[in-house]
């Protein structure tokens, strides 16, 4: 089980204006780029990341430990993160709320997935440098967007399990795209689709280049298939019983028969699914502390809908860069 009351974070987390010596410090150093949002982008050792988690993530690899029994989800912003994050809280916590125990209220019902598996350097190191993560019981259910080669030492050394979830990098960029006109002041306009396409397609984006940060866990699984399980959101969606599996088996929770007999991989989809999430109360109209709207989460949920806001040849742009980018890697979409 997770803590569930998460400290707020500070009010000026959506801001860039806002100074902090340390903060300046370091971006005064790295080359910029103007951000989807607020916030600028800052090329950190090969990647750019906005500058507003740029002291969560040197906080967290300075000092977060990991412990072999952690768990630890893996994404690029908009691959279905908030999905695959309530998957492995249920998976996770599956016996303490089983049918045979209704007493007992499951979190997800009423906290948003990021409130129960927090953020590393978005949440956890951002709000403070040191945190301690003592009401963590074991094992620890944790997330980030760091690339490989960012993550803490301490995360590569150690026998933790990363859980990678990727998505066609069509999809994350519209649905990048649709995330951040919703945090976009309106009297701005939406952001315009044809100037960020370009920066997708040069590189940058945030925690991106995307192709780096799914080639760096693609190599990583590879080598290391007990410690990096690679998933992709179109399989989670073609085939989510069997996925459901694979991750209960990958994180050494795997299902029993009795528990195939009586429909909990099926249960903990239902639980999971985009219609019963996005319909709750919590993720309706909560906010997590960062001020972002957990409804902003939950838009269509599906494979295929950027042929819905380009065209055949921003489509056929992406996918030049991903065949040169990935060629040889045996990686596709
Ligand atoms: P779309 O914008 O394409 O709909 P993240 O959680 O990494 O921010 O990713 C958000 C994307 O995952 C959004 O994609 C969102 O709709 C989708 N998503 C959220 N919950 C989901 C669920 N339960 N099942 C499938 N997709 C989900």
């Amino acid at each position: 089980m997770q803590p569930s009351q998460p400290t707020p974070l500070n009010e000026n987390y959506l801001r860039d204006d806002v100074k902090s010596p340390e903060r300046e410090d370091l971006l005064s150093s790295l080359p910029s780029e103007e951000g989807w949002f607020q916030t600028s982008l800052r090329l950190y050792r090969g990647f750019w990341l906005p500058s507003r988690h740029l002291n969560g993530v040197v906080a967290c690899q300075n000092h977060f430990q990991a412990h072999p029994s952690d768990i630890l989800l893996v994404t690029s912003p908009k691959c279905g993160t908030t999905w695959l994050k309530a998957i492995l809280f249920a998976l996770l916590n599956r016996a303490e709320y089983s049918d045979s125990n209704p007493q007992q209220r499951h979190p997800l019902l009423t906290q948003n997935p990021h409130d129960l598996v927090p953020f590393l350097e978005i949440r956890l190191y951002l709000q403070n440098k040191n945190p301690d993560l003592t009401a963590f019981t074991s094992p620890r259910l944790l997330a980030t967007h760091l690339p490989y080669s960012l993550l803490p030492r301490s995360v590569r050394d150690s026998n933790c399990k990363l859980v990678y979830l990727c998505r066609n990098p069509k999809d994350t960029f519209i649905s990048m795209w649709h995330h951040f006109n919703k945090l976009r002041p309106e009297e701005r306009g939406q952001v315009p689709l044809l100037e960020r396409l370009d920066k997708f397609c040069r590189d940058v984006s945030g925690y991106g280049p995307y192709w780096d940060h799914v080639l760096g866990y693609h190599k990583a699984s590879s080598e290391m298939p007990e410690k990096v399980l690679f998933v992709k959101y179109e399989e989670m969606k073609a085939d989510p019983s069997v996925q459901v599996r694979r991750l209960a088996d990958f994180i050494g929770r795997p299902f029993i028969e009795e528990e195939l007999r009586n429909g909990t991989v099926e249960g903990i989809l239902r639980m999971c699914s985009f219609d019963n999430l996005s319909a709750l109360e919590v993720n309706r109209s909560g906010k997590l502390p960062s001020g972002i709207e957990n409804k902003w989460f939950f838009r269509k949920g599906e494979a295929g809908d950027w042929v819905n806001y380009m065209s055949a040849e921003m489509g056929e742009r992406i996918d030049g860069v991903m065949e040169e980018k990935w060629h040889g890697s045996g990686l596709k979409f």
